[in-house]
């Protein structure tokens, strides 16, 4: 789960990492007020989970309140890399003398922590990692060890920073670093991390990015999820304790097994390229015990997706044998009545397949069509997306 900024602020806060004062608005009235809060000089933030806000025009930097309504009235309803604005931070102003950049994420490829640091933080850091990649240090973190005193000081030495600055940004790294581990983080990005006027290290930008995995150590990140932009079928397949995730297709898919599920949706793709470019409208595991109500509970989350033109059911009976599960689609195609409305593509084998293909074919639903094979079934499946498209 990404973070917003203002809650990566507050999360840093509360670690001790210094960050500068700021106000959530989501009017350009609210914006005012907070900035006669703060006084002087403030920022109006765009938050949005994408970066880039700045060149998009989604920071602004104001010296009044009646400046900051402006543009608050500005940013609100932006659209940045087609997220748009709902909410703003009124953030104090930093007397900036330089931006660094530090970042700390999950180096799945080496099955290790990655830290990245360097003195040339700011808005061009990704032409910067491109085009001089030697400006931007890159450390191995042990997971065991972590970021100690030691750790920070090899990291600020390789990006490069003076001794006079060492000590100061190395202490927000060991401060940083316990964000990371304190909230089973991925990703903790802060860039720019500022060396102000005064001589003060701070956090002037967080990216964060918390494993969803580790959430039943975090009965607080609940709060921090954004329900408002929540997928409708994603939220209600959760509900379901249904691993479903949308994609742009129209050749909706159930499976048990992520890998079974994850080469469905790679022979549907295939096949998609001879009828008309259809693709995967989702990803949907039901998981070992395909049983009727599972199973209604998945066909209803697809079949509400309006994309959805058909439906490949691709099962490979183990534990639960193949009878089961089409006793479970039959099962789930009564209960679902009217709402059950788009052809239906069922390749069934493994365990108890005749039994499994035997109901399928006394139901004799309308909608139902078994294939015999997997490429077979992702073939009929495209087809009839395509046809009904
Ligand atoms: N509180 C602040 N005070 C002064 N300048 C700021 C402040 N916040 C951001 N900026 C400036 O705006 C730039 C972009 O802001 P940032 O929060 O990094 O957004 P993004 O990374 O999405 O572009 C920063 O690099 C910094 O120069
Ligand atoms: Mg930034």
């Amino acid at each position: 789960m990404d973070l917003f900024e203002y809650q990566a602020r507050d999360l840093f806060e509360s670690y001790g990492v210094p960050v500068l004062q700021g106000l959530v608005a989501d009017t350009p009235e609210e914006a005012k007020a907070a900035a006669e809060k703060l006084g002087g000089t403030v920022v109006v933030k765009a938050q949005v989970k994408t970066g880039g806000r700045g060149k998009a025009g989604g920071v602004k930097v104001v010296h009044n309140p009646d400046d900051a309504f402006t543009a608050a009235e500005q940013i609100l309803g932006l659209d940045i890399k087609g997220h748009v604005v709902k909410r703003v931070m009124i953030a104090a102003g930093a007397r900036i003398d330089k931006e660094y950049y530090f970042s700390l994420l999950l180096d799945r490829a080496n099955r290790s922590y990655l830290s990245m640091a360097s003195v040339e933080g700011g808005m061009e850091i990704e032409e910067l990692a491109v085009e001089r990649p030697e400006a931007l240090a890159r450390i191995e973190v042990n997971p065991l060890e972590g970021i100690t005193p030691a750790k920070a000081a090899e990291i600020a030495k390789a990006a490069g920073f003076a001794d006079d600055i060492a000590p100061k940004v190395a202490d927000v790294f060991v401060k940083l670093w316990d964000v990371y581990k304190g909230e089973d983080a991925t990703l903790v990005e802060v860039n720019p991390l500022v060396l102000t006027e005064d001589g003060d290290v701070i956090a002037l930008d967080g990216k964060v990015t918390l494993d969803e995995n580790a959430s039943f150590r975090h009965p607080k990140h609940e709060l921090l999820e954004d329900k408002a932009a929540a997928d409708p079928l994603e939220a209600k397949a959760k509900e379901n304790d249904l691993n479903y995730v949308k994609l742009d297709g129209q050749v909706g898919i159930i499976g048990n097994g992520a890998g079974l599920v994850m080469s469905t949706l790679d022979v549907v793709a295939y096949a998609g390229e001879n009828h008309g470019g259809v693709k995967p409208a989702n990803f949907l595991d039901i998981g070992g015990g395909a049983s009727a109500e599972v199973m209604a509970a998945g066909l209803d989350v697809i079949l509400n997706d309006p994309q959805v033109k058909a439906v490949f059911v691709n099962v490979f009976g183990g534990i639960t044998a193949c009878d089961a599960v089409a006793k479970g689609i039959v099962g789930a195609l009564a209960e679902l009545g009217h709402a059950a409305n788009k052809p239906l593509v069922v390749r069934l084998d493994g365990n108890k397949v005749e039994e499994g293909r035997a109901i399928l074919n006394e139901a004799n639903h309308p909608l139902v069509t078994l294939a015999a094979t997997m490429d077979e079934g992702a073939d009929k499946a495209a087809e009839l997306a395509h046809a009904a498209a």
